[in-house]
């Protein structure tokens, strides 16, 4: 078994920081109008990396799992021909119905039930019933639509829906990878998934969730494991990594009431019949490892499980965060539930803090407000970001007099037709259902 190595410490405080002016968060409209919404899939979604799954969870050739990111079904395989993982547009190239209906499976054929096109783990078209004899069909022009996707040393698989010249992943998040080597993940195993359905904007997750300034009002239980005056988020490229340092308890050598310690130092009272032998403080021994991913994801790791989150957007004010826990290998139950239950609680805490939130957003009274520029630093360095990108494509956009979805990939028709009727849809969108900024 892997020895986990000590996380790296955050760097020391610099005096200067506590000078810095207070900051004000972006306006309000920006977590109610769908049509940010809609500028931010193309801005921000459809050219960032944005994390899927983990490799451990594709044991054999076929294996898949599907998703739907801002509106893109895809599907992520492990291809039969090379064993690597594989994205793909769920979209047959017939008639675009989803090749794969189930969340996740094993097949090394892909049939479309509309008509029976059938496809390989690699995307390619190997049957179309009846083509054989239509002229100009050509099977090899067919596959469907390949997503970049890029899995790193620890295994974790990332896409990228961008047709647009794609920052190398090592490139948009610049030094990660040293960080992510800190956590041995090939030490732990798929465990559970679960799921929370917001009625909020992606942001007011995001704004909770990149920073600790709430947590001693907002989160009792999570305030008494870790010391929160030591608790620090540091913008990198395109990511932070928060730092924090776990309470330990000591256990008395000989207890009157045995405590059982938590997975990161809460104790629980236990029956007193027996003494309980010693038990190591499995938080303890690991600070963790825990790195925000611009956009919307999250991963976190602790001594027995990590975890994942997807922050799946849906509209500007409906938002899916979805949970994978991956526990320990040859942990017991007992340990895998209380971290389970933890978790669980937490993130309740805020799914419940951003509903509240939302609603007021929603209202339209307020527009803007401070951020702390340290406790609130995390929050800041994401929101510059998204202003920063959406700011660059909407000017690209004004420039062009169009909108550009880099996550376009049905390619131009080469048919004459086809491009006149597609062109007479575009003067109609910009001409009457664009905002005012976007008509041309
Ligand atoms: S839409 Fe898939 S075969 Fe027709
Ligand atoms: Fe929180």
């Amino acid at each position: 078994m892997a020895t986990q190595v000590l996380p790296s410490a955050p760097p020391p405080e610099d005096p200067k920081e506590k000078l810095l002016p207070g900051e004000h968060t972006l306006p309000a409209s920006w977590w109610t109008s769908e049509k940010i919404f809609d500028l931010e899939k193309r801005a921000i979604f459809n050219k960032s990396w944005l994390f899927c799954t983990h490799a451990s969870r594709f044991s054999k050739a076929g294996d898949y799992y599907t998703f739907t990111f801002t509106g893109l079904n895809f599907f992520v395989i492990k291809s039969k021909t090379d064993g690597k993982i594989k994205a793909f547009h769920n979209v047959c190239r017939h008639r675009a119905y989803p090749v794969l209906k189930k969340e996740k499976g094993s097949t090394i054929v892909m049939g479309c039930k509309y008509h029976g096109w059938s496809y390989n783990t690699d995307g390619k078209l190997t049957k179309a019933p009846h083509f054989d004899s239509v002229e100009g069909f050509n099977k090899d022009e067919n596959s469907l639509f390949p997503i970049k996707t890029h899995v790193t040393e620890q295994g974790l698989v990332f896409v990228n829906f961008s047709n647009e010249n794609v920052m190398p992943f090592d490139e948009w998040y610049q030094g990660l990878n040293v960080e992510l080597n800190e956590f041995d993940f090939s030490d732990y195993e798929y465990h559970m998934s679960y799921e929370l359905d917001g009625q909020f904007n992606w942001k007011t997750l995001m704004d909770g969730y990149q920073e600790c300034y709430h947590c001693p009002t907002a989160h009792p239980g999570l305030s008494k494991a870790f010391k929160m005056e030591t608790y620090k988020v540091v913008p990198k490229t395109r990511y932070c990594r928060h730092y924090a340092t776990i309470v330990k308890e000591e256990e008395p050598a000989e207890p009157e009431e045995p405590v059982k310690e938590g997975w990161f130092g809460r104790g629980k009272k236990q029956p007193t019949e027996e003494p309980k032998p010693k038990k190591k403080n499995v938080g303890g021994e690991f600070n963790g490892l825990w790195v925000y991913l611009f956009p919307t994801n999250g991963i976190n790791c602790y001594s027995p499980a990590w975890y994942s989150i997807r922050v799946l957007p849906i509209s500007a004010s409906h938002t899916i965060l979805q949970y994978d826990i991956y526990t320990k290998k040859g942990l017991d139950d007992a340990t895998k539930k209380e971290f389970v239950d933890f978790l669980q609680l937490v993130e309740l805490e805020d799914f419940n803090l951003c509903q509240l939130t939302q609603k007021n957003l929603n209202q339209g009274v307020y527009s803007s407000g401070y951020l702390h520029p340290t406790k609130e630093r995390g929050v800041l360095f994401y929101q510059n970001l998204t202003r920063d990108m959406v700011k660059e494509h909407f000017k690209k956009e004004e420039e062009l007099g169009r909108q550009i979805n880099p996550a376009f990939v049905g390619k131009k028709s080469d048919n004459a037709e086809t491009q006149e009727l597609d062109e007479i849809c575009n003067k109609l969108e910009c001409g009457t259902d664009s905002p005012k900024e976007l008509q041309w």
